[in-house]
């Protein structure tokens, strides 16, 4: 697999467990909601400035590298752990298919 379809699919990924997991944030009532919103649009930013430098013919795969095991370490254990408390762990029924259907239809 290429650099080029690691951040094709790192980017489609990243939109789509983002969106799924502000969703549920919501639909929980996260009152950090808003502070995780604005890690999740940094990462995204960085993530389109790796886009940039990639289709400016750099080569990004170390950087990348680096970037992903902070990212995995620093938000996954940390801010991510912090709203694990507010989901129910029996989630109220239809809940997670809400945040799906949120997920695939955000505009409706
Ligand atoms: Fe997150």
């Amino acid at each position: 697999m290429s650099v080029v379809d690691v951040m094709e699919q790192l980017t489609d990924y990243t939109i789509g467990h983002f969106a799924f997991e502000e969703s549920l944030m919501e639909q929980c009532g996260y009152e950090q909601i808003s502070q995780h919103k604005i890690i999740h649009e940094t990462f995204t930013r960085k993530i389109k400035k790796y886009q940039q430098d990639l289709d400016a013919g750099e080569d990004i795969a170390e950087r990348l590298l680096d970037e992903l095991k902070v990212w995995l370490v620093e938000h996954i254990q940390k801010e991510d752990f912090a709203y694990v408390g507010v989901v129910p762990t029996k989630p109220e029924k239809g809940m997670i298919s809400k945040a799906i259907d949120r997920l695939m239809h955000p505009l409706s």
